[in-house]
């Protein structure tokens, strides 16, 4: 079977370096997106909020493996104690740069390959506190707020490519221990499971779908 390649962004840390993990341990190559540092030699330099960086990184992957079969939207930032009212608005629109639009790049960027190759997997990474059937707790609001939005543009996309190969879909990874949830009771690589699968995802498979545990979740 063909090698794939797949890009992860925010994939230094936390559930990025499972869901990398998981899809090296499949075989795949896995490019790493890390803002800072990078060891390896399938690091490679990607800040989500930076337009440039997006090009440079997919350029540099394209340039080395010749595809990006894969992308995983992982990188992601929350607001926190923030409450919907009083929300710091300059807060939630560096949540909103980087949670939609920084995934909105990075798709940009990788698409039109992904269209001409006929194959391609988009796994974007949600949360269950994105999901408008389940919002009603007025926490962490520019994150919810961005976690919606990014359920949208996956329908979105996945409505632009339907019948190309390409599959999009959103995965909600459970409450995850990570920098982000330190109390979380899931490990990273639980929480892994469903991107790595939707990542994954034999032709003829679900688009345009929000998953948790491998199962559709209300949106
Ligand atoms: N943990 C949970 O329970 C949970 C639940 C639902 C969804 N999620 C989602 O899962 C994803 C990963 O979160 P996590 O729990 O693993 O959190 P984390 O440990 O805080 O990791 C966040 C990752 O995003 C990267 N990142 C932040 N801003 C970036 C930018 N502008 N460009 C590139 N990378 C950037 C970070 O890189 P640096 O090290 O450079 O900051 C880090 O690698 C996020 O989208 C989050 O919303 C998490």
């Amino acid at each position: 079977m063909e090698q794939r390649t797949a890009l992860v962004t925010g994939a230094n840390r936390g559930l990025g370096a499972a869901i990398a993990d998981g899809l090296a341990g499949q075989g795949i190559r896995v490019w790493r997106g890390v803002r800072e540092g990078g060891g390896t030699a399938r690091d490679v330099r990607l800040d989500v909020r930076d337009e440039d960086s997006v090009t440079a990184a997919v350029r540099r992957i394209l340039d080395e493996d010749g595809r990006v079969d894969i992308l995983v939207n992982n990188a992601g930032i929350t607001d926190g104690k923030q409450a919907p009212a009083t929300a710091d608005l300059a807060v939630a629109a560096r949540v909103w740069d980087t949670n939609v639009l920084g995934a909105w790049r990075c798709a940009q960027a990788v698409v039109p390959g992904m269209v001409s190759a006929g194959y391609g997997r988009i796994v974007n990474i949600g949360s269950t506190l994105g999901s408008l059937a389940l919002m009603d707790r007025p926490t962490e609001p520019g994150y919810r707020v961005s976690k919606a939005a990014l359920n949208a543009l996956t329908r979105l996309l996945a409505a632009e490519l339907a019948g190309t190969g390409v599959l999009v879909n959103a995965a909600s990874p459970g409450w995850v221990r990570t920098d982000m949830s330190p109390s979380a009771t899931r490990g990273p690589a639980e929480g892994a499971d469903t991107p790595v699968w939707l990542a994954t995802l034999p032709d003829g498979g679900p688009t345009g779908g929000f998953f948790r545990d491998r199962e559709p979740l209300a949106w």
